[in-house]
């Protein structure tokens, strides 16, 4: 951890703080392209199935560069590389960082990480051939996949976005909250004899996963089900607690993938299911590309490291203090709601890795709604309202659905929009003026193929990496999450026996209330 330097200890820090001063902060995007011809060409970046535009981004070559120079002084590439050895750089917990090796080929892999190895593809073989008996399953109508935040974002994320390769002879449920309305909608649907639940928790503890897991158990005994090693699969890294519960199917993984980064993992066993094991494994392959990427390509070039050095630039300089994520393709729906976990569970922290209080701000808010939509409703706000906010508008060139007079549609919106950001309009005073130079990336894919996605999230993987190692934080842990789960445990008893002890009056004023 020790060549890890925090981004306000390094002389690039100071250069950038100059650089705002002087010209970052009057930096003009229009004045931008129109001084430098090459201005998209030099500021795109090509990674494995993601191309990039950087270019309508309040920087230039030299900022770039002083940027590339911050990463380089905090020891970025040596933290990433102690990441690949399958070092503890989760310092809170003293755990590795490893689900770049779910999706490793194996070879050239460190000595340190093949007895891991060795364990992953056991799993990983075991999980695709029970994968593809479900398939071939017929009696098997509806798969329930009953998780939360990590064990629930990402294949929800991955089974929407991948709908043209899935297999429509079954229907796909994902049950999360413990709001009762989510179960009992699902189970309306099903019949015990036809219906596999996944109850899947790397910690085989969180209560909206146990107490949901446990209601559709009972629902199922009810219905008559009697074959729970059938129609019961638990995904988990604690096999134990899973045989407590009474499911002997089990496919486990380990303490050094993070909830958030599991969908590589058993944890993406609805996707394995949905798409078939040979496109999981292109999936898998497509994250690995990415990983490559960021493994080798110079710091100058390496996508996820030129992204996180831009959200540095705009939290930390700027001022920015969320970015929306604009997805030009219906299926990346839920999107968001992965990449908040991901940046936001990763990312918000505001203390370093010894403890010590930051002076500077963190991860950004994540936003956003698939952009079609989100045009008639957000983007005035990101037009003219008072806070800039920087957009990653996310297109795929090619599509299947056979109606290309709407894929054109859309595409030109994506365009237009990123346009007008930059743009504005000057000559039209008043209300319709809008002071352009309001920044976005486009990431464009060619397809969106389990490759493709693959490298995408892989992509987001990395850059939460290194915005984390630039600000000096542990991305991998989560203290911030407990606290209300231990108040929650208190309170449950209090709703029943209306005993408000103790508690400030705000609280307890509502407790009467819903009790009432
Ligand atoms: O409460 C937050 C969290 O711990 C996330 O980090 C995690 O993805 C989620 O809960 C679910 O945890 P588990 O997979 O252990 O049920």
């Amino acid at each position: 951890m020790s060549m890890r330097q925090r981004c306000d200890a390094t002389p690039a820090w100071g250069q950038l703080r100059e650089c705002f001063e002087s010209r970052g902060r009057y930096f003009d995007l229009r004045a931008a392209f129109a001084a430098d011809p090459g201005r998209y060409q030099a500021l795109s970046l090509q990674a494995p199935h993601v191309f990039a535009d950087l270019s309508k981004n309040l920087i230039d070559g030299p900022l770039q560069a002083t940027l590339t120079s911050l990463a380089q002084q905090c020891g970025v590439a040596a933290h990433r590389d102690a990441m690949f050895r399958g070092e503890p750089i989760n310092p809170t917990e003293d755990r590795a960082v490893m689900h770049w090796l779910l999706r490793h080929p194996g070879t050239d892999l460190p000595a340190a990480v093949q007895a891991e190895f060795a364990q992953v593809r056991q799993v990983l073989d075991a999980m695709l051939a029970y994968a593809q008996a479900v398939r071939e399953d017929a009696a098997i109508t509806d798969i329930v996949n009953i998780g939360i935040g990590g064990s629930d974002l990402g294949p929800q994320m991955a089974v929407l976005a991948l709908d043209e390769f899935v297999d429509h002879g079954k229907r796909y449920h994902f049950v999360s909250s413990v709001d009762g309305h989510e179960l009992s909608a699902v189970l309306r649907q099903l019949r015990p004899e036809s219906t596999l639940f996944l109850v899947a928790s790397k910690s085989f503890t969180t209560l909206e996963t146990m107490t949901n897991a446990r209601s559709a158990k009972a629902w199922f005994e009810a219905q008559g089900g009697r074959d729970i090693a059938r129609h019961f699969c638990a995904l988990t890294s604690h096999v134990q607690a899973a045989a407590e519960f009474g499911i002997t199917t089990t496919f486990g993984f380990w303490d050094w993938v993070g909830g958030r980064y599991s969908m590589w993992s058993a944890i993406g066993l609805p996707i394995a299911i949905a798409i078939g094991p040979q496109r999981f494994r292109q999936l898998l392959a497509g994250a690995h590309a990415m990983d490559e990427h960021f493994r080798t390509a110079p710091l100058a070039h390496n996508l996820p490291v030129q992204l996180a050095l831009l959200d540095l630039w705009y939290r930390n300089f700027h001022g920015y203090t969320s970015r929306s994520v604009a997805p030009y393709h219906s299926g990346l729906r839920r999107m968001q709601a992965y990449l908040q976990q991901l940046e936001m569970e990763s990312n918000g922290k505001r203390v370093d890795t010894a403890g010590q209080t930051l002076p500077y701000a963190t991860s950004p808010v994540i936003w956003g709604e698939p952009a079609a939509n989100g045009q008639h409703a957000y983007f005035q706000m990101l037009h003219q309202g008072s806070d800039v906010i920087p957009v990653e508008f996310i297109a795929v060139k090619k599509v299947a659905h056979g109606l290309p007079e709407h894929h054109h549609k859309l595409l030109a919106n994506g365009l237009a929009q990123a346009q007008a950001l930059m743009l504005g309009q000057q000559d039209a005073g008043g209300h319709r003026h809008m002071p352009g130079n309001r920044p976005s990336t486009f990431l464009l894919l060619e397809e969106l193929t389990p490759a493709s996605l693959g490298a995408l999230i892989a992509l987001y993987e990395h850059r939460v990496f290194t915005a984390g190692s630039l600000w000096g934080i542990n991305s991998f842990d989560q203290w911030g999450v407990e606290l209300g789960k231990v108040l929650a445990q208190n309170l449950e008893p209090r709703l029943l026996s209306g005993d408000v002890t103790g508690l400030d009056a705000s609280t307890a004023g509502l407790l009467q209330r819903l009790r009432g």
